[in-house]
């Protein structure tokens, strides 16, 4: 049987509930209203599951144009609640002096506001639309909670199509699965390239098939996520979650339900690679809030470094205030005058996380091994070059558990130490 809907109102003060409820009249009875003082509280209420939506009362005549322009504070219990649960919808109550507020406050990721003076009818519409829909169910909100022991997600975004993105995270993936548990998530809404690439039988599950049993059940349970994950055949220790294989299953990849794919990985990983579209959307948002570092893929041409540059501007815009940010210049073709790795640095103020150098013939073979380049080859200098990357961005986003030493089996054997010229100064890391 559906259950009723159920609403989670934080206001210190009880008097909103019972106008609330006044407006509601007969249609109260569908929802279950909670109130809650506090968001701590109310994060602890939410991770135990079952809200469907929240309705968070800003405080009266708290607007920016009346606080100098600085809608910061108001709005930080909103930003709160994006950042630790967030799959649930949160539509935010203010009066009509602080509508301004209001509209920053979905800028910042609100579903929705009401005005207190004209609640009725808009309140009851703004509940039937989110209530019921929230896409994280109790079972993933309960694993959102944070224990300090999950995986780390280290995402992989090209600054534009193309430039390499795919061939860097799988090979960096491969490199660490040497001796961590690690899962190659695939997070488009588009045609993944990995199923092409690593050709898992036909009757393997994708993301799209996730998803599916998702809406059905409305709910993702870590043993649907397992059993979407693919064994990768030559490479022990990497599963992979392929993006979806056919357009029928691409419609239902969104924030709430990306975040809760990365939280469940991140149970059973040490390290969650994610495979991005270069995107701002809300999706790619929600996954870089809730990763531990962004290695944006660019090439050594202006548009490529413009489109990074954009990138990296966005994200600051975004409460990714954990995120590690560098750069991996990846060199499809030997060009005659390449931009200067000096020139990209100053562009993009980033650390350089890898340089990858042209391999096409090699990316070519590896394709048709369905192998990754680093155990292809990887004695050569584009495996030498992945392999160096894993090993920095182990060293900057460290696992969060200790190495099973029972599991531990390096990839490449023997040191491995980058080219002198392939090296450059990083920028600080940010
Ligand atoms: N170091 C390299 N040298 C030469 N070619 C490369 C190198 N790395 C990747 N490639 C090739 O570039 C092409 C695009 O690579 P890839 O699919 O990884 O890019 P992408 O950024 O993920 O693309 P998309 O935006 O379509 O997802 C592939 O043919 C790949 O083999
Ligand atoms: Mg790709």
């Amino acid at each position: 049987m559906e259950q009723d809907p159920t609403v989670l109102l934080i206001d210190e003060d009880s008097a909103t509930l019972d106008s609330i409820r006044r407006i509601l009249g007969n249609h109260a009875s569908r929802f279950k209203l909670r109130r809650i003082a506090d968001v701590p509280t109310a994060l602890a209420r939410i991770w135990g599951g079952g809200i469907d939506l929240v309705l968070l009362n800003l405080p009266t005549g708290a607007d920016p144009a009346q606080t100098g322009g600085r809608a910061e504070t108001p709005l930080a219990a909103l930003r709160e609640l994006r950042e630790k649960a967030p799959g649930v919808p949160v539509a935010v109550l203010c009066d009509s002096a602080g509508e301004g507020l209001a509209r920053a406050a979905v800028q910042q990721g609100a579903a929705a506001y009401l005005l207190r003076e004209a609640l009725d009818p808009e309140l009851l519409k703004v509940l039937r639309s989110f209530a019921g829909k929230s896409s994280l169910s109790a079972t993933v909100l309960g694993t959102l909670k944070p224990t300090g022991k999950d995986g780390k997600i280290i995402a992989f975004m090209g600054a534009k199509g193309g430039v390499g993105t795919t061939t860097v995270a799988l090979n960096v993936a491969a490199a660490l699965a040497g001796h961590r548990r690690v899962i190659l998530a695939e997070l488009h809404s588009e045609l993944g390239s990995l199923p092409f690439y690593f050709q898992p039988h036909r009757s393997m599950q994708d993301i799209g098939n996730l998803l599916g049993t998702a809406d059905r059940l409305e709910a993702i349970q870590l043993r649907e996520l397992e059993s979407c994950l693919w064994p990768a055949k030559n490479v022990p220790g990497l599963q992979v979650l392929f993006g979806p294989r056919g357009p029928q299953d691409s419609s239902s990849l969104d924030p709430g339900n990306a975040a809760g794919i990365l939280a469940l990985a991140s149970k059973v990983a040490d390290y969650v690679i994610v495979d991005l579209p270069p995107s701002l959307s809300e999706t790619n948002r929600v996954v870089l809030e809730n990763s531990d570092c962004l290695a944006l893929v660019v090439e050594r041409d202006p548009i490529s470094v413009l489109g990074a540059k954009a990138i990296l501007k966005r994200v600051d815009s975004w409460k990714a205030g954990k995120l590690t940010i560098g750069a991996v210049i990846l060199n499809r073709a030997a060009l005659v005058s390449p931009m200067p790795f000096a020139e990209i640095d100053a562009a993009l103020n980033v650390a350089t996380l890898g340089v990858i150098p042209p391999a096409s013939d090699l990316c070519a073979a590896a394709q048709r091994a369905h192998s990754p380049l680093v155990s292809l080859d990887p004695e050569s200098l584009v495996s030498r070059a992945l392999l160096d990357l894993g090993r920095d961005i182990e060293a900057l986003v460290p696992p969060a558990r200790p190495l099973d030493r029972t599991v531990a089996r390096p990839l490449a054997h023997g040191p491995v130490s980058r080219p002198a010229s392939q090296k450059m100064t990083p920028a600080p890391v940010r």
